[in-house]
Protein backbone atom coordinates (compact mmCIF):
# COMPACT_ATOMS: atom_id res chain seq x y z
CA UNK A 1 0.00 0.00 0.00
CA UNK A 2 1.06 3.48 -0.74
CA UNK A 3 0.92 5.80 1.83
CA UNK A 4 2.76 8.77 0.20
CA UNK A 5 1.09 11.92 0.03
CA UNK A 6 -0.55 13.38 -3.25
CA UNK A 7 2.52 15.33 -4.37
CA UNK A 8 3.86 13.35 -7.20
CA UNK A 9 7.24 13.76 -8.82
CA UNK A 10 8.21 17.25 -10.41
CA UNK A 11 9.70 18.92 -12.99
CA UNK A 12 12.67 21.69 -11.87
CA UNK A 13 12.95 25.19 -12.28
CA UNK A 14 13.13 26.28 -16.26
CA UNK A 15 15.94 27.92 -14.51
CA UNK A 16 18.13 24.77 -13.68
CA UNK A 17 21.42 23.87 -15.42
CA UNK A 18 20.87 22.10 -18.30
CA UNK A 19 22.17 18.60 -17.35
CA UNK A 20 20.07 18.67 -13.83
CA UNK A 21 17.01 19.38 -15.86
CA UNK A 22 17.44 16.67 -18.43
CA UNK A 23 17.88 14.10 -15.86
CA UNK A 24 15.04 15.10 -14.17
CA UNK A 25 13.57 15.18 -17.31
CA UNK A 26 14.73 11.39 -17.89
CA UNK A 27 13.52 10.42 -13.83
CA UNK A 28 10.09 11.71 -14.53
CA UNK A 29 10.05 9.87 -17.31
CA UNK A 30 11.30 6.70 -15.74
CA UNK A 31 8.90 7.64 -12.88
CA UNK A 32 5.76 7.35 -15.00
CA UNK A 33 6.39 3.85 -17.30
CA UNK A 34 6.84 2.82 -13.52
CA UNK A 35 10.59 2.16 -13.81
CA UNK A 36 11.36 3.47 -9.81
CA UNK A 37 15.02 2.36 -10.33
CA UNK A 38 15.60 4.06 -13.64
CA UNK A 39 14.06 7.32 -11.58
CA UNK A 40 15.66 6.83 -8.31
CA UNK A 41 19.33 6.30 -9.92
CA UNK A 42 18.44 9.78 -12.41
CA UNK A 43 17.02 11.70 -9.04
CA UNK A 44 19.73 10.26 -6.78
CA UNK A 45 22.15 12.44 -9.50
CA UNK A 46 20.37 15.17 -9.71
CA UNK A 47 20.27 15.34 -5.88
CA UNK A 48 23.80 15.02 -5.26
CA UNK A 49 24.65 17.30 -7.59
CA UNK A 50 21.91 20.01 -6.65
CA UNK A 51 21.98 19.34 -2.89
CA UNK A 52 20.64 22.81 -2.14
CA UNK A 53 17.10 21.70 -4.30
CA UNK A 54 14.37 20.75 -1.73
CA UNK A 55 12.54 19.42 -5.17
CA UNK A 56 15.28 17.07 -6.28
CA UNK A 57 15.27 15.38 -2.56
CA UNK A 58 11.80 15.02 -2.73
CA UNK A 59 11.62 13.39 -6.19
CA UNK A 60 14.01 10.99 -5.36
CA UNK A 61 12.01 10.38 -2.00
CA UNK A 62 9.41 9.17 -3.67
CA UNK A 63 11.02 7.12 -6.03
CA UNK A 64 12.68 5.12 -3.24
CA UNK A 65 9.46 4.99 -1.53
CA UNK A 66 8.13 3.72 -4.58
CA UNK A 67 10.86 0.96 -4.59
CA UNK A 68 9.96 0.08 -0.88
CA UNK A 69 13.12 2.07 0.45
CA UNK A 70 11.45 3.72 3.40
CA UNK A 71 14.28 4.25 5.40
CA UNK A 72 16.23 5.49 2.91
CA UNK A 73 12.93 7.84 1.49
CA UNK A 74 12.70 9.40 5.46
CA UNK A 75 16.43 10.36 5.15
CA UNK A 76 15.44 11.84 1.54
CA UNK A 77 12.26 13.79 2.69
CA UNK A 78 14.44 14.72 5.66
CA UNK A 79 17.05 16.65 3.70
CA UNK A 80 14.27 18.45 1.76
CA UNK A 81 12.85 19.38 4.77
CA UNK A 82 16.10 20.61 6.44
CA UNK A 83 16.45 23.10 3.00
CA UNK A 84 12.62 24.37 3.10
CA UNK A 85 10.81 23.65 6.44
CA UNK A 86 7.89 25.08 5.36
CA UNK A 87 6.83 21.97 2.62
CA UNK A 88 3.55 20.89 4.46
CA UNK A 89 2.94 18.28 2.31
CA UNK A 90 6.27 17.21 2.50
CA UNK A 91 6.14 16.64 6.23
CA UNK A 92 2.57 14.67 5.76
CA UNK A 93 4.92 12.13 3.26
CA UNK A 94 7.27 12.05 6.26
CA UNK A 95 4.52 11.35 8.59
CA UNK A 96 2.76 8.70 6.31
CA UNK A 97 6.29 7.00 5.79
CA UNK A 98 7.45 7.13 9.27
CA UNK A 99 4.22 5.32 9.70
CA UNK A 100 4.91 2.72 7.33
CA UNK A 101 8.02 1.96 9.19
CA UNK A 102 5.80 2.41 12.51
CA UNK A 103 8.30 5.27 14.15
CA UNK A 104 4.53 6.13 14.89
CA UNK A 105 6.68 9.22 17.99
CA UNK A 106 7.89 10.63 14.87
CA UNK A 107 5.15 10.37 12.47
CA UNK A 108 2.92 12.70 15.29
CA UNK A 109 5.53 14.62 15.58
CA UNK A 110 5.60 15.67 11.28
CA UNK A 111 1.76 15.58 11.21
CA UNK A 112 1.65 18.08 13.78
CA UNK A 113 4.14 19.94 11.92
CA UNK A 114 2.35 19.53 8.07
CA UNK A 115 -0.80 20.38 10.60
CA UNK A 116 1.08 23.87 11.52
CA UNK A 117 1.37 24.54 8.15
CA UNK A 118 -1.98 24.89 7.46
CA UNK A 119 -2.23 21.69 5.16
CA UNK A 120 -4.44 19.56 7.24
CA UNK A 121 -5.91 17.68 4.05
CA UNK A 122 -2.75 16.57 3.16
CA UNK A 123 -1.86 15.82 6.55
CA UNK A 124 -4.91 13.64 6.44
CA UNK A 125 -4.51 11.98 3.05
CA UNK A 126 -2.37 9.55 4.24
CA UNK A 127 -4.04 8.65 7.24
CA UNK A 128 -7.64 8.16 5.14
CA UNK A 129 -5.39 6.02 2.84
CA UNK A 130 -4.18 3.89 5.80
CA UNK A 131 -7.89 3.35 7.19
CA UNK A 132 -8.52 2.09 3.64
CA UNK A 133 -6.51 -0.57 4.71
CA UNK A 134 -6.32 -1.02 8.22
CA UNK A 135 -9.51 0.21 9.12
CA UNK A 136 -9.09 -0.14 13.21
CA UNK A 137 -5.67 1.86 12.74
CA UNK A 138 -5.17 3.28 16.18
CA UNK A 139 -3.10 6.55 14.88
CA UNK A 140 -4.64 7.01 11.60
CA UNK A 141 -8.21 7.00 13.64
CA UNK A 142 -7.40 9.72 16.31
CA UNK A 143 -5.66 11.92 13.93
CA UNK A 144 -8.64 12.07 11.60
CA UNK A 145 -10.88 12.13 14.83
CA UNK A 146 -8.89 14.92 16.49
CA UNK A 147 -8.83 16.84 13.22
CA UNK A 148 -12.94 16.17 12.43
CA UNK A 149 -13.26 17.79 16.15
CA UNK A 150 -10.62 20.53 15.55
CA UNK A 151 -13.08 21.73 12.53
CA UNK A 152 -15.98 21.26 14.69
CA UNK A 153 -17.54 18.14 13.10
CA UNK A 154 -17.57 16.41 16.49
CA UNK A 155 -20.45 13.83 15.49
CA UNK A 156 -17.89 12.64 12.81
CA UNK A 157 -14.84 12.79 15.44
CA UNK A 158 -16.77 10.12 18.03
CA UNK A 159 -16.60 6.97 16.34
CA UNK A 160 -13.06 7.70 14.43
CA UNK A 161 -11.91 8.26 18.44
CA UNK A 162 -13.73 5.74 20.12
CA UNK A 163 -12.27 3.01 17.34
CA UNK A 164 -8.64 4.46 18.54
CA UNK A 165 -9.43 4.19 21.85
CA UNK A 166 -10.71 0.73 21.35
CA UNK A 167 -7.19 -0.34 19.42
CA UNK A 168 -4.26 -1.47 20.94
CA UNK A 169 -2.11 -0.91 22.22
CA UNK A 170 -4.26 1.22 24.36
CA UNK A 171 -3.57 4.54 24.70
CA UNK A 172 -3.97 7.31 27.43
CA UNK A 173 -4.24 10.33 24.93
CA UNK A 174 -6.84 8.43 22.70
CA UNK A 175 -9.67 7.70 25.86
CA UNK A 176 -9.06 11.49 27.20
CA UNK A 177 -9.82 12.86 23.21
CA UNK A 178 -12.79 10.53 23.32
CA UNK A 179 -14.10 11.90 26.39
CA UNK A 180 -13.48 15.43 25.58
CA UNK A 181 -15.76 14.64 22.54
CA UNK A 182 -18.32 12.97 24.55
CA UNK A 183 -18.55 15.85 26.61
CA UNK A 184 -18.84 18.31 23.54
CA UNK A 185 -21.66 15.83 22.23
CA UNK A 186 -23.47 16.10 26.03
CA UNK A 187 -23.15 12.38 27.14
CA UNK A 188 -20.93 13.71 30.37
CA UNK A 189 -21.13 9.99 31.87
CA UNK A 190 -19.96 8.41 29.16
CA UNK A 191 -17.42 11.11 29.03
CA UNK A 192 -16.36 10.26 32.72
CA UNK A 193 -15.47 6.51 31.66
CA UNK A 194 -13.42 7.49 28.80
CA UNK A 195 -11.68 10.05 31.12
CA UNK A 196 -11.22 7.32 34.12
CA UNK A 197 -9.48 4.75 31.77
CA UNK A 198 -7.56 7.10 30.02
CA UNK A 199 -6.49 7.94 33.89
CA UNK A 200 -5.70 4.05 34.65
CA UNK A 201 -3.56 3.86 31.95
CA UNK A 202 -1.73 6.95 32.71
CA UNK A 203 -2.22 7.82 36.62
CA UNK A 204 -0.57 11.47 36.16
CA UNK A 205 -2.53 12.52 33.30
CA UNK A 206 -3.75 15.83 34.70
CA UNK A 207 -5.72 17.33 31.82
CA UNK A 208 -7.69 13.90 31.87
CA UNK A 209 -8.30 13.88 35.78
CA UNK A 210 -8.96 17.97 34.87
CA UNK A 211 -11.42 16.80 32.50
CA UNK A 212 -12.86 13.88 34.38
CA UNK A 213 -13.99 17.21 37.25
CA UNK A 214 -15.81 18.76 34.08
CA UNK A 215 -17.59 15.74 33.46
CA UNK A 216 -18.60 14.72 37.07
CA UNK A 217 -19.19 18.41 37.42
CA UNK A 218 -21.95 18.21 34.18
CA UNK A 219 -23.23 14.88 35.99
CA UNK A 220 -24.20 16.75 39.28
CA UNK A 221 -21.07 15.04 41.80
CA UNK A 222 -19.58 18.61 42.69
CA UNK A 223 -17.56 17.04 45.29
CA UNK A 224 -16.12 14.59 43.28
CA UNK A 225 -15.45 17.27 40.59
CA UNK A 226 -13.41 19.27 43.31
CA UNK A 227 -11.57 15.92 44.02
CA UNK A 228 -10.65 15.63 40.75
CA UNK A 229 -9.42 18.87 40.54
CA UNK A 230 -7.37 18.83 43.39
CA UNK A 231 -5.99 16.04 42.71
CA UNK A 232 -4.70 17.27 39.26
CA UNK A 233 -3.19 20.17 40.96
CA UNK A 234 -1.79 18.28 43.72
CA UNK A 235 0.63 16.69 40.69
CA UNK A 236 0.91 19.73 38.98
CA UNK A 237 0.16 22.91 41.22
CA UNK A 238 0.65 25.49 37.89
CA UNK A 239 -1.79 23.91 35.51
CA UNK A 240 -4.06 26.72 35.12
CA UNK A 241 -7.29 24.93 33.82
CA UNK A 242 -7.55 22.89 37.19
CA UNK A 243 -6.74 25.40 39.22
CA UNK A 244 -9.70 28.01 38.08
CA UNK A 245 -12.03 24.96 37.22
CA UNK A 246 -11.54 24.65 41.25
CA UNK A 247 -12.27 27.61 42.34
CA UNK A 248 -15.10 28.08 39.94
CA UNK A 249 -16.36 24.72 41.61
CA UNK A 250 -15.59 25.99 45.05
CA UNK A 251 -17.87 29.49 44.14
CA UNK A 252 -20.20 27.84 43.18
CA UNK A 253 -20.76 25.29 45.95
CA UNK A 254 -19.97 28.49 48.69
CA UNK A 255 -19.43 31.91 46.91
CA UNK A 256 -16.89 33.91 48.50
CA UNK A 257 -18.87 35.91 50.20
CA UNK A 258 -19.25 33.37 53.05
CA UNK A 259 -15.50 34.26 54.68
CA UNK A 260 -16.18 38.04 55.09
CA UNK A 261 -19.44 36.70 56.33
CA UNK A 262 -17.68 34.67 58.54
CA UNK A 263 -15.26 37.18 59.51
CA UNK A 264 -18.18 39.71 60.72
CA UNK A 265 -18.01 40.57 64.09
CA UNK A 266 -20.68 42.89 64.71
CA UNK A 267 -22.96 40.39 62.50
CA UNK A 268 -21.75 37.16 64.90
CA UNK A 269 -22.03 39.20 67.76
CA UNK A 270 -25.94 40.08 67.44
CA UNK A 271 -26.05 36.40 66.26
CA UNK A 272 -24.64 35.31 69.59
CA UNK A 273 -25.93 37.57 72.35
CA UNK A 274 -29.55 36.64 70.93
CA UNK A 275 -29.14 33.03 71.23
CA UNK A 276 -27.46 33.66 74.58
CA UNK A 277 -30.90 34.61 75.71
CA UNK A 278 -33.71 33.00 73.74
CA UNK A 279 -31.60 29.49 73.20
CA UNK A 280 -30.46 28.16 76.93
CA UNK A 281 -32.94 24.96 77.64
CA UNK A 282 -34.67 25.02 74.20
CA UNK A 283 -34.70 22.96 70.95
CA UNK A 284 -33.48 25.22 68.30
CA UNK A 285 -33.52 24.66 64.31
CA UNK A 286 -30.70 26.79 62.43
CA UNK A 287 -31.43 26.48 58.88
CA UNK A 288 -28.85 27.26 56.68
CA UNK A 289 -25.65 25.56 58.80
CA UNK A 290 -23.22 27.45 56.15
CA UNK A 291 -20.07 26.69 58.30
CA UNK A 292 -22.20 25.63 61.74
CA UNK A 293 -21.50 28.94 63.71
CA UNK A 294 -24.87 29.57 64.17
CA UNK A 295 -25.42 26.20 65.37
CA UNK A 296 -22.28 25.91 67.21
CA UNK A 297 -23.80 28.77 69.49
CA UNK A 298 -26.54 28.00 69.88
CA UNK A 299 -25.34 24.70 71.72
CA UNK A 300 -22.64 26.92 73.59
CA UNK A 301 -25.90 29.04 74.46
CA UNK A 302 -27.40 25.66 76.44
CA UNK A 303 -29.86 24.71 73.77
CA UNK A 304 -31.13 21.61 74.92
CA UNK A 305 -31.24 19.86 70.96
CA UNK A 306 -29.76 22.05 68.17
CA UNK A 307 -30.50 20.82 64.54
CA UNK A 308 -29.72 22.42 62.20
CA UNK A 309 -29.78 21.74 57.50
CA UNK A 310 -27.62 22.96 54.58
CA UNK A 311 -29.19 22.79 51.58
CA UNK A 312 -25.66 22.19 49.56
CA UNK A 313 -24.03 19.13 49.94
CA UNK A 314 -20.69 20.38 49.98
CA UNK A 315 -21.43 23.13 52.46
CA UNK A 316 -22.92 20.47 54.42
CA UNK A 317 -19.71 18.30 54.51
CA UNK A 318 -17.12 20.89 55.59
CA UNK A 319 -19.77 22.45 58.59
CA UNK A 320 -19.42 18.64 59.39
CA UNK A 321 -15.72 18.82 59.88
CA UNK A 322 -16.41 22.36 61.42
CA UNK A 323 -18.48 21.05 63.93
CA UNK A 324 -16.32 17.85 64.50
CA UNK A 325 -13.64 20.04 65.08
CA UNK A 326 -15.38 22.12 67.76
CA UNK A 327 -16.31 19.06 70.06
CA UNK A 328 -19.96 19.14 69.21
CA UNK A 329 -20.70 16.57 66.71
CA UNK A 330 -23.02 14.76 69.79
CA UNK A 331 -24.53 18.25 70.51
CA UNK A 332 -25.86 19.49 66.68
CA UNK A 333 -27.81 17.04 64.41
CA UNK A 334 -26.82 17.91 60.83
CA UNK A 335 -29.39 17.59 57.93
CA UNK A 336 -27.48 17.97 54.38
CA UNK A 337 -31.11 19.12 53.01
CA UNK A 338 -32.92 21.72 52.02
CA UNK A 339 -35.40 23.05 55.35
CA UNK A 340 -38.76 22.50 53.06
CA UNK A 341 -37.05 18.95 53.02
CA UNK A 342 -37.30 18.47 56.92
CA UNK A 343 -39.93 16.64 58.63
CA UNK A 344 -40.88 16.57 62.04
CA UNK A 345 -40.76 12.19 63.29
CA UNK A 346 -38.20 12.18 61.05
CA UNK A 347 -34.91 14.72 60.61
CA UNK A 348 -36.76 16.57 63.86
CA UNK A 349 -37.67 14.51 66.95
CA UNK A 350 -39.88 17.32 68.11
CA UNK A 351 -41.09 20.85 66.61
CA UNK A 352 -38.60 23.28 67.34
CA UNK A 353 -39.09 26.42 70.25
CA UNK A 354 -36.55 28.82 68.53
CA UNK A 355 -36.11 29.53 64.45
CA UNK A 356 -32.03 31.28 64.01
CA UNK A 357 -31.61 31.68 60.42
CA UNK A 358 -28.81 33.75 58.36
CA UNK A 359 -30.34 33.30 55.24
CA UNK A 360 -30.62 36.55 54.09
CA UNK A 361 -29.52 38.07 51.23
CA UNK A 362 -27.72 41.08 51.15
CA UNK A 363 -30.83 42.77 49.35
CA UNK A 364 -33.05 40.91 52.23
CA UNK A 365 -35.43 38.69 50.00
CA UNK A 366 -32.70 37.16 47.15
CA UNK A 367 -32.06 33.41 49.57
CA UNK A 368 -36.08 32.94 49.75
CA UNK A 369 -35.57 33.98 53.70
CA UNK A 370 -39.77 34.50 53.55
CA UNK A 371 -40.50 31.59 51.87
CA UNK A 372 -38.80 29.38 54.10
CA UNK A 373 -40.16 31.15 57.40
CA UNK A 374 -43.62 30.68 56.06
CA UNK A 375 -42.62 26.83 55.56
CA UNK A 376 -40.91 26.31 58.93
CA UNK A 377 -43.71 27.94 60.69
CA UNK A 378 -45.81 25.66 59.14
CA UNK A 379 -43.95 22.31 59.46
CA UNK A 380 -40.87 22.83 62.00
CA UNK A 381 -41.85 25.29 64.73
CA UNK A 382 -43.71 24.88 68.05
CA UNK A 383 -46.86 27.62 67.40
CA UNK A 384 -44.94 30.09 69.22
CA UNK A 385 -41.36 29.62 68.82
CA UNK A 386 -39.13 32.63 68.72
CA UNK A 387 -37.45 33.81 65.41
CA UNK A 388 -34.42 34.94 65.42
CA UNK A 389 -33.93 37.67 63.83
CA UNK A 390 -37.84 38.71 64.34
CA UNK A 391 -37.55 41.45 62.20
CA UNK A 392 -35.69 42.07 58.48
CA UNK A 393 -35.68 45.93 57.23
CA UNK A 394 -34.41 47.48 54.40
CA UNK A 395 -33.50 51.20 54.62
CA UNK A 396 -32.42 53.59 52.01
CA UNK A 397 -31.00 56.95 51.73
CA UNK A 398 -30.43 58.72 48.14
CA UNK A 399 -27.34 58.87 46.95
CA UNK A 400 -25.00 60.54 44.82
CA UNK A 401 -21.05 60.67 43.80
CA UNK A 402 -18.70 60.47 40.87
CA UNK A 403 -17.49 57.10 41.87
CA UNK A 404 -20.95 55.68 42.09
CA UNK A 405 -21.84 57.42 38.72
CA UNK A 406 -18.94 56.19 36.81
CA UNK A 407 -20.03 52.31 38.29
CA UNK A 408 -23.36 52.66 36.55
CA UNK A 409 -24.05 55.15 33.63
CA UNK A 410 -21.27 55.24 30.67
CA UNK A 411 -21.37 58.93 29.65
CA UNK A 412 -18.80 60.74 28.25
CA UNK A 413 -15.03 58.89 28.65
CA UNK A 414 -11.94 59.80 26.40
CA UNK A 415 -14.10 62.29 24.59
CA UNK A 416 -16.82 60.26 23.35
CA UNK A 417 -20.05 59.57 24.42
CA UNK A 418 -20.96 56.16 25.30
CA UNK A 419 -24.18 56.58 26.83
CA UNK A 420 -26.13 54.29 24.34
CA UNK A 421 -24.03 51.51 26.16
CA UNK A 422 -26.08 52.02 29.11
CA UNK A 423 -28.85 49.65 27.60
CA UNK A 424 -26.94 46.99 29.98
CA UNK A 425 -26.86 48.56 32.81
CA UNK A 426 -28.53 46.78 35.82
CA UNK A 427 -31.62 48.03 37.72
CA UNK A 428 -29.27 47.19 40.75
CA UNK A 429 -25.96 46.57 41.46
CA UNK A 430 -23.94 45.19 45.08
CA UNK A 431 -21.28 47.84 45.96
CA UNK A 432 -19.89 47.89 49.27
CA UNK A 433 -20.46 51.40 49.93
CA UNK A 434 -18.18 51.22 52.84
CA UNK A 435 -15.46 51.51 50.77
CA UNK A 436 -16.67 53.60 47.64
CA UNK A 437 -16.62 57.76 48.17
CA UNK A 438 -20.33 58.83 47.43
CA UNK A 439 -22.79 61.65 49.23
CA UNK A 440 -25.59 60.88 51.03
CA UNK A 441 -28.62 63.18 49.56
CA UNK A 442 -31.65 62.43 51.94
CA UNK A 443 -32.19 61.45 55.73
CA UNK A 444 -32.14 57.62 56.19
CA UNK A 445 -35.83 56.21 55.17
CA UNK A 446 -37.49 52.56 55.84
CA UNK A 447 -38.26 50.76 52.24
CA UNK A 448 -39.79 47.61 53.46
CA UNK A 449 -40.04 46.28 57.06
CA UNK A 450 -40.54 41.95 57.58
CA UNK A 451 -41.86 41.03 61.10
CA UNK A 452 -40.47 37.24 60.61
CA UNK A 453 -42.57 36.02 63.26
CA UNK A 454 -45.60 36.16 60.59
CA UNK A 455 -46.67 32.97 59.35
CA UNK A 456 -46.94 34.06 55.65
CA UNK A 457 -46.01 37.23 53.70
CA UNK A 458 -47.55 38.73 50.26
CA UNK A 459 -45.79 40.75 47.55
CA UNK A 460 -45.92 44.82 48.30
CA UNK A 461 -45.84 48.22 46.62
CA UNK A 462 -45.01 51.17 48.17
CA UNK A 463 -45.26 54.48 47.13
CA UNK A 464 -42.49 56.72 49.17
CA UNK A 465 -41.73 60.21 48.92
CA UNK A 466 -38.69 61.52 50.13
CA UNK A 467 -37.38 64.87 50.46
CA UNK A 468 -33.69 65.89 49.52
CA UNK A 469 -31.57 67.12 52.32
CA UNK A 470 -28.55 68.59 49.82
CA UNK A 471 -28.45 69.41 46.65
CA UNK A 472 -26.59 66.98 44.50
CA UNK A 473 -26.62 65.02 40.82
CA UNK A 474 -28.72 61.76 42.53
CA UNK A 475 -28.29 58.51 40.52
CA UNK A 476 -30.87 56.48 42.89
CA UNK A 477 -30.91 54.59 46.06
CA UNK A 478 -28.40 53.06 48.63
CA UNK A 479 -29.88 50.23 50.58
CA UNK A 480 -28.92 48.30 53.61
CA UNK A 481 -29.83 46.05 55.95
CA UNK A 482 -31.63 45.65 59.62
CA UNK A 483 -32.08 43.21 61.49
CA UNK A 484 -33.71 42.85 64.97
CA UNK A 485 -32.32 39.84 66.29
CA UNK A 486 -34.81 40.10 69.63
CA UNK A 487 -36.07 42.42 71.61
CA UNK A 488 -32.49 44.14 72.47
CA UNK A 489 -29.97 43.41 69.67
CA UNK A 490 -30.12 45.17 66.52
CA UNK A 491 -27.54 44.43 63.84
CA UNK A 492 -27.21 46.81 60.36
CA UNK A 493 -24.97 47.68 57.91
CA UNK A 494 -25.73 50.94 56.86
CA UNK A 495 -22.39 52.84 55.16
CA UNK A 496 -19.92 53.60 57.20
CA UNK A 497 -16.10 54.23 56.82
CA UNK A 498 -15.27 52.15 59.96
CA UNK A 499 -16.98 49.22 58.51
CA UNK A 500 -14.97 46.00 58.99
CA UNK A 501 -15.43 42.66 57.15
CA UNK A 502 -19.28 42.30 55.69
CA UNK A 503 -19.82 39.50 53.72
CA UNK A 504 -23.41 42.04 53.00
CA UNK A 505 -23.46 44.93 50.45
CA UNK A 506 -25.11 47.58 49.71
CA UNK A 507 -27.47 47.13 46.72
CA UNK A 508 -27.49 50.18 44.49
CA UNK A 509 -31.04 50.53 42.75
CA UNK A 510 -30.39 52.59 40.04
CA UNK A 511 -32.37 56.04 38.45
CA UNK A 512 -33.13 55.80 34.85
CA UNK A 513 -30.72 58.76 33.94
CA UNK A 514 -29.30 61.21 37.37
CA UNK A 515 -31.84 63.31 38.50
CA UNK A 516 -30.18 66.93 39.73
CA UNK A 517 -31.37 67.38 42.88
CA UNK A 518 -31.85 70.88 45.15
CA UNK A 519 -32.11 70.72 49.24
CA UNK A 520 -36.35 70.50 49.70
CA UNK A 521 -36.63 68.66 46.34
CA UNK A 522 -40.00 65.96 46.82
CA UNK A 523 -38.88 62.56 45.18
CA UNK A 524 -41.17 60.04 44.82
CA UNK A 525 -40.31 56.30 44.78
CA UNK A 526 -42.05 53.14 44.00
CA UNK A 527 -40.52 50.29 46.08
CA UNK A 528 -41.86 46.66 45.08
CA UNK A 529 -40.92 42.99 46.38
CA UNK A 530 -42.51 39.73 44.97
CA UNK A 531 -41.14 37.69 48.19
CA UNK A 532 -38.19 36.65 46.97
CA UNK A 533 -36.89 39.80 45.45
CA UNK A 534 -36.85 43.87 45.97
CA UNK A 535 -36.50 47.20 43.67
CA UNK A 536 -37.11 50.70 44.04
CA UNK A 537 -37.31 53.00 41.04
CA UNK A 538 -38.00 56.33 40.51
CA UNK A 539 -42.47 57.27 40.19
CA UNK A 540 -43.67 57.46 36.92
C1 LIG B 1 -25.79 33.41 54.50
S1 LIG B 1 -25.24 31.78 54.80
C2 LIG B 1 -25.19 31.74 56.55
C3 LIG B 1 -24.39 30.59 57.10
C4 LIG B 1 -24.36 30.50 58.62
N1 LIG B 1 -25.68 30.28 59.16
C5 LIG B 1 -23.77 31.74 59.22
O1 LIG B 1 -24.54 32.57 59.73
O2 LIG B 1 -22.55 31.93 59.19
C6 LIG B 1 -26.70 30.90 54.42
C7 LIG B 1 -26.52 29.40 54.19
O3 LIG B 1 -27.81 28.83 54.21
C8 LIG B 1 -28.00 27.92 53.15
N2 LIG B 1 -29.46 27.98 52.91
C9 LIG B 1 -30.19 29.05 52.50
N3 LIG B 1 -31.50 28.77 52.55
C10 LIG B 1 -31.61 27.48 53.01
C11 LIG B 1 -32.72 26.64 53.29
N4 LIG B 1 -33.97 27.07 53.16
N5 LIG B 1 -32.47 25.38 53.72
C12 LIG B 1 -31.20 24.96 53.89
N6 LIG B 1 -30.12 25.71 53.65
C13 LIG B 1 -30.32 26.97 53.23
C14 LIG B 1 -27.10 28.45 52.07
O4 LIG B 1 -26.69 27.42 51.19
C15 LIG B 1 -25.93 29.02 52.85
O5 LIG B 1 -24.94 28.06 53.06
Amino acid sequence: MSVLSPPSVAALPTTAPYMIAELTRQGLEHHAAGDYRASSQAFRIVAETAPGLPLAWNNLALALSALGEADAAVTALRTSLSLDPDQAQIWTSLAATLMQLERREEAEAAWTEASARGDDDAAAWPFRAILAGDPENGAANAYLGRLAFARGDVRAAEPLLRRAAESEPLEAEHHNNLGVVLNALGEPAAARLAFERAIALRGDFVQAINNLGAALEAIGDEVGAVTAYRRALAIDPGYVEARDNLDLACAKAAPAWHFPMMADAARNDAYDQALRRVAPGRRVLDIGTGSGLLSMMAARAGASEVATCEAVPQIAEAARRVIAANGLSDRIALHARHSDQLEVGRELAARAEVLVTETFSSGVLSESVLVTLEHARRHLLTPDAAVIPRRAEAHGYLVAGEAIEAHLFAPRHAGFDLSPFDLFAPSKVGLHLDRLRHEVLSDDFEIFAFDLTQTSFTAERRALTVTATRPGRCVGVAQWLRLDLDAETTYENRPTAEAGANGWMHVLYRFAAPVELKAGDEVRLLASHNRTAMTVALAQ
